[in-house]
């Protein structure tokens, strides 16, 4: 994969998918920046991307805070240098059914997955129009395309995300910008974890390739995404779901 000595900003990559896509680009060539607001775990991933031999920095950064997410990237921008890659892959969720669903729910989930993705595309593409060249890649779900009883929020979100990726698409391909989607299915991660055994066979059964996904799975077609092997790609959903959607 051609990134060798680009720049990849992950966002909520200390744990995950994040961290795994954060792992692979330093493996394939990159150095890695990475914004999470779980300071522990930033620490631990730092080590381990320094253990794949590429620089790593690391910041607490809450990406729903505009000011926030705007210093840190004129700091990474002044003190490193060009951003190549941005990985929108922060997200969270407060599932419950729609009739109970508190506002506080439906807010924190928008802010992350959808506003916080904006922000920090916003925040990145100005430097990336001037230098005519970047790669922005969001983590959205499949939930955003199929919907999913319990995640109102959670997939409005997601479908907003693949709505921003094909708008933010077709503003900066002139510019030499490409910006794409993965939806992934179900990934085994922290997210995941609280799956009942039932709710987790039910699932299985949906899914032809008969197992959950690894982060790792979703990290190769990533790598592929933001690669220059993709040049010619832009304004797409990648399904990473072991063929639940298709
Ligand atoms: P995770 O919960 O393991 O990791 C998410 C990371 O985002 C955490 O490190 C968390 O601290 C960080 N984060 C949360 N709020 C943040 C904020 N305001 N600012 C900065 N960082 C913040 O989740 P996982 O499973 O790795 O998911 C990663 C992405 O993939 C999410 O966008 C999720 O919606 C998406 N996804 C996950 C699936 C799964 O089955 N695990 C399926 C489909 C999509």
């Amino acid at each position: 994969m051609t990134i060798q000595d680009r720049r990849a900003l992950v966002t909520g990559g200390a744990q995950g998918i994040g961290r795994a896509i954060a792992l692979r680009l330093a493996r394939d060539g990159a150095s890695i920046v990475i914004w999470d607001i779980d300071e522990d775990a930033l620490e631990a991933v730092k080590s381990d991307v320094e253990g794949e031999g590429r620089a790593c920095h690391v910041a607490r950064v809450d990406i729903t805070d505009s000011a926030a997410v705007e210093t840190n990237v004129k700091e990474v921008l002044d003190r490193l240098g060009p951003i190549d890659i941005l990985v929108n892959n922060a997200g969270i969720v407060r599932d419950s059914l729609m009739v109970r669903m508190k506002d506080a729910d439906w807010d924190a989930v928008l802010a992350v997955n959808l506003k916080g993705a904006f922000l920090c595309s916003r925040a990145v593409a100005r430097s990336m129009m001037k230098r005519r060249s970047g790669v922005i890649l969001n983590i959205a779900s499949v939930v955003g395309v199929i919907g999913n009883a319990g995640q109102v929020n959670y997939a409005a979100s997601k479908a907003g995300l693949i709505g921003l990726t094909k708008s933010i698409a077709r503003e900066l391909a002139s510019r030499g910008v490409r910006v794409n989607a993965i939806a992934p299915g179900f990934i085994d991660t922290a997210m995941t974890s609280g799956l009942t055994k039932e709710v987790r066979e039910n699932l299985l059964r949906g899914i032809p390739l008969g197992r959950l996904g690894m982060a790792e799975d979703v990290a190769n077609v990533a790598a592929f995404l933001v690669s220059d092997d993709a040049s010619y790609v832009t304004g797409q959903v990648f399904h990473v779901d072991g063929g639940m959607v298709m």
